[in-house]
């Protein structure tokens, strides 16, 4: 037996329906608005040809809205706007509620499947559960295969990753990882990093949480694997702290406008960085992120400014 999946994490209704209905409200669907507008920076998966824009988007908690139809007409102007900035990569999970549904949904209403990089993960212990997992999370984003898939959090890592290289083989996937968070068990994913054949592993990177730049950022460099950010802002809490405080002068000079884009832009400069992954419930904040992946960027003198800037205040 599978273990028992834990309930969806939700945000407060409340909290939810206003980011939402804002989103809602802010953009119409779906005439035009597939129009590019910016062409944000991209990166390339290494050692594949697959230019990522150096955001993409997040889906946990906030595109978990069951099937009220106004939250996922919400959660389509979401992703249109996303799009429309030149957006591509779409992380999710089987973990995370109805999120997959909702992509579905909204990949559907945009047709925009050849837009999407879409981006899963398998999330089960037991292995042989694995392919029928990975089959019921394709069907709800209506994909025909996925770019990405990853072992969630390394959970049953060694059987899901021989499962994944079999598909891969086979052609019914591009690319494959393994992800964790909050900077957890980085020692077991640097023994998976050093062992298997991986495109990317994703893990938390930001300008307060920077563990990984001890050894798995520069092991991923090393080792040819790309690096997806998750937890930019983490979990709105960074974003909450830092929006007492004023920006430094200085943000202008990397074009940073806001707190989440002085953020956005300290992650994806990191060299190992392909992208960072941001969610949102708000149009406005999908295209500010977009916005942060612009000249100008910081290098490595300002990057070192930038933290101890913020670990000042
Ligand atoms: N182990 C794993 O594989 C793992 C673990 C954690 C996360 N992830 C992935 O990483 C993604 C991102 O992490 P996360 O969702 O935990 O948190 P996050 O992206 O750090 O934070 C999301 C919050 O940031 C707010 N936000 C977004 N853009 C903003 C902006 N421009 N200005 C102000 N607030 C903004 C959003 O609120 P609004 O709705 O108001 O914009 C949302 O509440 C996840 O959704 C998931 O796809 C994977």
């Amino acid at each position: 037996m599978a273990s028992p999946l834990p309930p969806p994490r939700l945000l407060s209704r409340r909290r939810l329906l206003g980011g939402l209905l804002a989103a809602a409200a802010a953009s119409t669907l779906p005439a035009a608005t597939l129009a590019r507008s910016t062409t944000p920076l991209t990166r390339t998966l290494p050692g594949t040809d697959v230019a990522l824009p150096r955001v993409g988007l997040g889906s946990w908690i906030t595109f978990n809205v069951g099937d009220d139809p106004r939250l996922l007409e919400a959660c389509t102007a979401v992703m249109a706007a996303f799009f429309a900035a030149g957006g591509r990569l779409i992380d999710s999970s089987p973990m995370y509620g109805t999120s997959q549904a909702t992509i579905g949904h909204a990949l559907g209403r945009l047709e925009a499947l050849d837009r999407v990089y879409a981006a899963d993960k398998v999330w089960t212990s037991r292995r042989d559960e694995g392919p029928t997992q990975i089959e019921a999370s394709r069907r709800a984003w209506g994909v025909p295969r996925f770019d990405l898939l990853q072992v969630h959090n390394l959970r049953g890592w060694e059987g899901h990753l021989e499962t994944l290289q079999a598909m891969k083989a086979a052609g019914e996937v591009r690319h494959l990882g393994i992800t964790t968070s909050h900077g957890r068990r980085h020692d077991e994913m640097e023994h998976i990093m050093r062992r298997a054949e991986l495109d990317s592993v994703q893990l938390t990177y930001n300008i307060v949480d920077r563990e990984a730049e001890q050894r798995l950022l520069p092991l991923a460099r090393e080792r040819g694997i790309g690096v997806i950010a998750n937890r930019p802002f983490q979990r709105k809490r960074l974003i909450r702290r830092l929006a007492g405080q004023p920006l430094p002068p200085w943000a202008a000079e990397i074009g940073a406008a806001t707190w989440a884009q002085f953020i956005l832009k300290f992650i994806i400069s990191h060299p190992a960085i392909t992208c960072a992954i941001p969610a949102t419930t708000q149009v406005e904040h999908v295209r500010e992120n977009l916005a942060a992946a612009r000249e100008p960027l910081p290098d490595e003198a300002m990057r070192r400014r930038m933290a101890e800037y913020v670990r000042g205040l």
